[in-house]
């Protein structure tokens, strides 16, 4: 037997190792079983945008829109403790994201979007194309207008997964590289087994294994319904101080890093679980990268990936236990496009929900429940 934990988290990306980091803090012996070196995290392909004003003020729900919100205001102490704690920078900036626009249509959509968001209490604001190349003088001409979203960031998602992997070695929690192969129930507990051949004993199980928890070998849990949104993107050499903030523009978002890296992403391919690069989809971003920022016409590409968004079929995420599953078993599933916005307030609320006070379970557990689909088809065959 590897050891005893209270709880096994089986995912070693930003959203388990994010959890793992909560549960540690308030006592909790954790491990982690992270199957990292055979299924990448999704995490290491993200390009880091904290941007709930772009990518959820849109068809989702309100309470998505909420849960970013929250999680967004939580992003500035949880980078702040992590760097402190791990001494690793993790290159976290909220200085704000800059949606751009070509043409009338778009662009009045943007205002509509402007004003909802603003009801819900983002700071955006909306600008001419000129007063957007004040800001950011390397965008293109053809830029007619932009939304600016003052409060929204971005973060390095690879070094702060790094960080949050240096901040566990330090609890009494343990790291195992492995995929777990076979879960049976034992008494007060599971027994996890690894193609390591670990034997790992955990009072409670977490799944945060993004796409791959969808096969999850766990006795009497219904297969979580989660599918892949494959993303291919790309990273380029910029000059110094070429963009000093996220820009989002059609076709593709351009998130400058430190070290004068730019990443840009990204491609959306449903149902596809090929992690091979798709080159005509990265020239792609490539190209529509450059019609916002034509300087970007001489740079060089040094690097293209893809990686596999682990969505849902209303694109929220799968948080707490399935009531209709086995006892201690919970999800922290389908963080679609937003996982690394949504990791702190994600592991805040399961946390609680895992080894807190237990007497309230919050209005987010409920709105994103793992059975809510089930719960719908039911209501549905009800009716007919
Ligand atoms: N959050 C951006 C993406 O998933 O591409």
């Amino acid at each position: 037997m590897r050891g005893r934990f209270d709880i096994g988290i089986i995912g070693g990306g930003i959203i388990g190792m994010a959890l793992a980091r909560a549960l540690a803090k308030r006592g909790a012996k954790v491990a982690v079983i992270d199957a990292g070196a055979t299924i990448p995290a999704a995490t290491n392909a993200a390009a880091g945008m904290l941007a709930p004003s772009f990518e959820c003020g849109g068809a989702t729900t309100q309470s998505l829109q909420h849960f970013s919100m929250a999680s967004l205001a939580a992003w500035p102490t949880f980078a702040a403790s992590l760097e402190e704690e791990t001494g690793i920078e993790i290159d976290y900036q909220n200085n704000g994201i800059l949606g751009v626009f070509y043409d009338d249509i778009e662009w009045s959509k943007a205002r509509k979007t402007c004003e909802n968001l603003r009801q819900r209490g983002s700071a955006v604001d909306v600008m001419t194309g000129e007063e957007a190349r004040r800001i950011e003088p390397a965008l293109s001409n053809k830029v007619i207008g932009a939304m600016h979203a003052r409060q929204d960031g971005q973060v390095d998602p690879r070094k702060a997964l790094i960080a949050l992997r240096a901040g566990f070695a330090k609890t009494k929690g343990e790291a195992i590289a492995g995929r777990v192969v076979q879960v049976s129930r034992e008494e007060g507990g599971y027994i996890l087994e690894t193609d390591q051949g670990d034997h790992i004993a955990a009072s409670k199980i977490v799944l945060a294994s993004g796409v791959a928890a969808k096969t999850a070998l766990i006795p009497g849990l219904e297969p979580p319904p989660i599918f892949a949104v494959k993303g291919d993107a790309v990273a380029l050499s910029i000059p110094d101080n070429l963009l000093r903030k996220v820009v989002r523009a059609p076709g593709a978002y351009l998130c400058p890093k430190a070290g004068r890296r730019l990443v840009i992403g990204a491609s959306e391919a449903p149902y596809c679980e090929d992690l091979t690069v798709d080159q005509s989809a990265t020239d792609g971003l490539v190209r529509n990268g450059t019609r916002a920022v034509p300087a970007l016409r001489n740079v060089d590409v040094t690097e293209r990936w893809a990686g596999l968004r682990p969505a849902t079929p209303d694109g929220a995420p799968l948080l707490g236990r399935d009531p209709d599953g086995p006892e201690d078993v919970f999800l922290a599933l389908g963080h679609y496009r937003n996982g690394v916005l949504l990791a702190p307030e994600s592991a805040e609320v399961l946390a609680e929900e895992l080894i807190g006070s237990g007497a309230v379970r919050s209005a987010t557990m409920e709105a994103f429940r793992p059975d809510r689909f089930r719960q719908i088809q039911q209501a549905r065959q009800c009716r007919v």
